[in-house]
């Protein structure tokens, strides 16, 4: 793993109150970095802090934020303008699993511009900083299920697809200013918000859930030496089979059936 320091001393890190956000921010300390926490929930980002700077002696400086509100990034950017700020984990995300017709058309929206539109903003707003001081780091949450289609992930996956290939492609653009911008495509990993999504009972779909830990582990040991990765070699295979091996039709109706099979109550009526 590179010397994570060495892009500055403070990381940004949205959706920071569970999940793969907080163990970034937990791994990203334990690496010797101040963290700015965001999230909607003040508690649960105190809460962080505090175990942060027992644990490691790091400094946290906490945002709290609905980022789906509008002008959020401006107002985070402007919130830690004096810090020496050198990673942005761009990291919140939601989901509303089920079929996309049977949601609200603003439940779809929050999907996206959580997901999409402030992915950018954080993307482009911390980006340019970065090239002014000519180091950084810019790594984008992604999911696997952005390789192909996923009915009843439809938005959730196309709004990933998008993520990755921003990701990718920036990845590319920022190399000569001395910006590592990496795109992590996690598989199923044991969160809240895998066990808390509502219309959707992920035990009951096939395969291993992946603990954060590892999952963030592999994210930092790539970052600045790959554009994009996925976790764990069988996420790996996977993710192989479904980009190149099988027909895209074929993979369309294999994740409508998985997907299918795993939703819940009137996400499950539906489908
Ligand atoms: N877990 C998986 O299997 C998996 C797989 C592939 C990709 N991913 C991606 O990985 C990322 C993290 O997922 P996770 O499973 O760790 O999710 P999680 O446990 O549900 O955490 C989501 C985080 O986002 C924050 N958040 C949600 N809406 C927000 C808003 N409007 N404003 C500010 N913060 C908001 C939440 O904090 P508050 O509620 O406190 O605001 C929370 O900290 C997401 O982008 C997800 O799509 C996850």
């Amino acid at each position: 793993m590179k010397d994570l320091r060495a892009y500055g001393s403070y990381a940004v890190v949205t959706g920071a109150s569970s999940g793969i956000g907080a163990e970034f921010a937990r791994q990203l300390a334990a690496a010797g970095l101040d963290l700015v926490l965001v999230a909607r929930r003040r508690d649960r980002l105190a809460a962080l802090a505090a175990e942060l700077a027992d644990r490691h002696g790091t400094a946290s400086r906490v945002v709290v934020l609905d980022l789906l509100d509008d002008g959020a990034v401006a107002e985070l950017r402007a919130a830690v303008a004096d810090l020496d700020v050198g990673m942005v984990v761009a990291n919140a995300g939601t989901s509303v699993p089920g079929v996309l017709t049977e949601h609200s058309l603003a439940d779809e929206l929050d999907v996206l511009t959580l997901n999409g539109t402030v992915t950018l903003q954080l993307a482009h707003g911390f980006g340019q900083d970065f090239v002014r001081r000519g180091r950084g780091a810019v790594v984008l949450l992604s999911s696997m299920i952005a390789a192909v289609p996923v009915p009843y992930q439809a938005n959730f996956a196309a709004v990933k697809a998008y993520v990755s290939s921003l990701g990718q492609a920036l990845n590319h653009e920022l190399k000569r200013d001395g910006v590592d911008v990496l795109v992590l495509s996690p598989g199923q990993t044991r969160t809240e918000g895998l066990d808390n999504t509502p219309g959707i009972d992920f035990d009951r779909l096939v395969g291993h859930k992946m603990d954060p830990s590892r999952v963030v582990r592999a994210a930092l040991d790539g970052l600045g030496r790959r554009a994009h990765v996925v976790p764990g070699v069988v996420n790996n295979v996977a993710d192989l089979m479904s980009r190149y091996l099988m027909p895209r039709r074929l993979s369309v109706r294999m994740y409508g059936r998985l997907i299918g099979g795993a939703l819940v109550g009137d996400a499950r009526s539906v489908a």
